[in-house]
């Protein structure tokens, strides 16, 4: 009995030891409710909005921690907190909150999402970013080559008051979520910078500056969109996503990393050498690089290439295009994009109806082949359960009086609303399901007025 009680005692020690743990690592994060919407405005605040059942949310906690925890520790002005977007809904709503987690940093009246990878450093990169000045000034020439030193891409606008700056904050503001933006007077440029005219903004990167020609490039918002991408990139399905805003088509070797055999390395070396050599011409419609591995890339284009491979992905349309022989030099690869640029190359995939309809089955195959491969009993069990549940229910709504027809809205707009949950998709996406509803609901409608017309009868 002694040796039970001790037990249990020592067990109560422990986890109140662990709660002390937990809180000491969480009271770095504040737990935020309905007062946050009162109590926000005078600082910077890098808010998680998460659902208490989600399990990328879950993921995220305790990277969560650590974010505040080193915020907190490098003095930053970000205060770092969390919501629980089911419970305060019409505040998580009101700051457009529609996917968990949705991670956002409040400045103001501005509200800027946080769509790269979920990593403490990545978070609290674009945290001290976004924060900070939308224009940095630059005041010396140490200070531009500190800042080339440490980033890989930025842009400078270079030049006195004018209407190009106006519109160059105007964007930044915007971009920011991406990128950084600075300022500075001429004579702080190296000398091997030269000016065609001023004022000016130029982009730095890939070892050398492009400037940003308003006759040539067009809006300015569209051009640092463009270029604010290295001109030869490792890819992976977030890049990918990203580069979807760009509208650019893109290049991809697709190869084995690890392979060491010559054709792996040539064929990266030739896109690499046609991104370098050949920017002027293809850098408006093209952006190159190359992938590890096949895997991400079939299952995107539900195709079987096999590395290593050159496919051009039109991120627009999801259109893609493959060379009929092997790129084997970079005349080849330069033939190549030009056959794509004059409409002569053969283009597969695209966002078609019937491209949608296979998407549906293809991941529904995905799926079902993976659980059967690595469980064929739970694949049993999986599968067939809802068949069971579903013929029962089927069994049901035809032998239920007509009540069901409410149930049924609510059902769907169940569906509807979960899918809204965990949809992180481009808000172009989400705007289409807005857009949708209105059509379904007279549906609905609809489908009720049928029923009780049938009631009457
Ligand atoms: C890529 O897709 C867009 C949108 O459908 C289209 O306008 C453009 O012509 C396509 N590019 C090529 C090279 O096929």
């Amino acid at each position: 009995m002694g040796a039970v009680m001790k037990e249990r005692l020592r067990l109560l020690w422990a986890t109140a030891f662990a709660a002390f743990i937990l809180a000491v690592d969480a009271s770095f994060v504040e737990d935020l409710d309905e007062s946050f919407k009162e109590n926000r405005k005078d600082d910077i605040w890098l808010v998680d909005f998460y659902a208490p059942w989600c399990g990328h949310c879950k993921k995220l906690e305790p990277v969560w921690n650590e974010v505040g925890k080193e915020m907190g520790s490098i003095g930053s002005p970000v205060k770092v907190g969390k919501m629980d977007a089911t419970s305060y809904s019409s505040i998580a709503s009101e700051f457009g909150v529609r996917g968990y987690p949705t991670i956002k940093l409040l400045k103001g009246d501005l509200a800027y999402n946080y769509r790269g990878p979920r990593t403490k450093d990545d978070i609290i990169e674009f945290a001290n970013r976004v924060a900070g000045p939308i224009i940095r000034y630059l005041p010396s020439q140490q200070m531009f080559e500190h800042v080339q030193k440490r980033h890989r891409i930025f842009f400078l606008y270079i030049g006195g008051e004018s209407p190009l700056k106006e519109r160059y904050i105007e964007v930044a503001s915007e971009l920011i979520v991406y990128t950084y933006f600075f300022s500075a007077s001429e004579e702080i440029l190296p000398e091997y910078v030269t000016l065609p005219e001023m004022p000016a903004v130029l982009v730095f990167k890939d070892g050398t500056y492009f400037v940003y020609d308003e006759y040539e490039d067009g809006d300015l918002t569209a051009w640092i969109n463009r270029e604010r991408f290295q001109g030869y990139l490792n890819i992976d399905g977030f890049t990918l996503y990203e580069l979807g805003d760009t509208g650019k088509l893109v290049a991809i070797a697709v190869i084995d990393d690890k392979d060491v055999s010559a054709e792996h390395g040539r064929l990266k070396s030739i896109v690499q050498e046609v991104a370098k050599n050949y920017r002027d011409h293809f850098h408006r419609n093209f952006q190159f690089g190359h992938m590890d591995g096949n895997e991400y890339i079939n299952s995107l284009l539900m195709d079987d290439l096999k590395i290593p491979t050159l496919v051009v992905l039109n991120t627009s349309n999801q259109q893609y295009f493959l060379p009929h022989k092997p790129i084997e030099s970079t005349e080849d690869l330069v033939q190549f994009i030009n056959d794509i640029l004059e409409g002569t190359a053969e283009a597969y995939g695209g966002d078609g109806i019937l491209q949608r309809i296979k998407r549906i089955i293809y991941d529904a195959k995905s799926t079902v082949g993976s659980v059967f491969k690595s469980s064929p009993l739970l694949g049993c069990f999986l599968f067939g359960l809802p068949l069971g549940v579903i013929s029962i229910m089927c069994y049901g709504i035809c032998t239920a009086d007509t009540e069901g027809g409410s149930d049924e809205a609510e059902t769907s707009k169940k569906e509807t609303t979960s899918r809204d949950l965990t949809d992180e998709g481009t808000e172009e996406e989400q705007e289409e399901e807005y857009s949708e509803s209105p059509v379904e609901l007279p549906e609905r409608e609809q489908e009720q007025k049928t029923i009780l017309e049938k009631k009457r009868d």
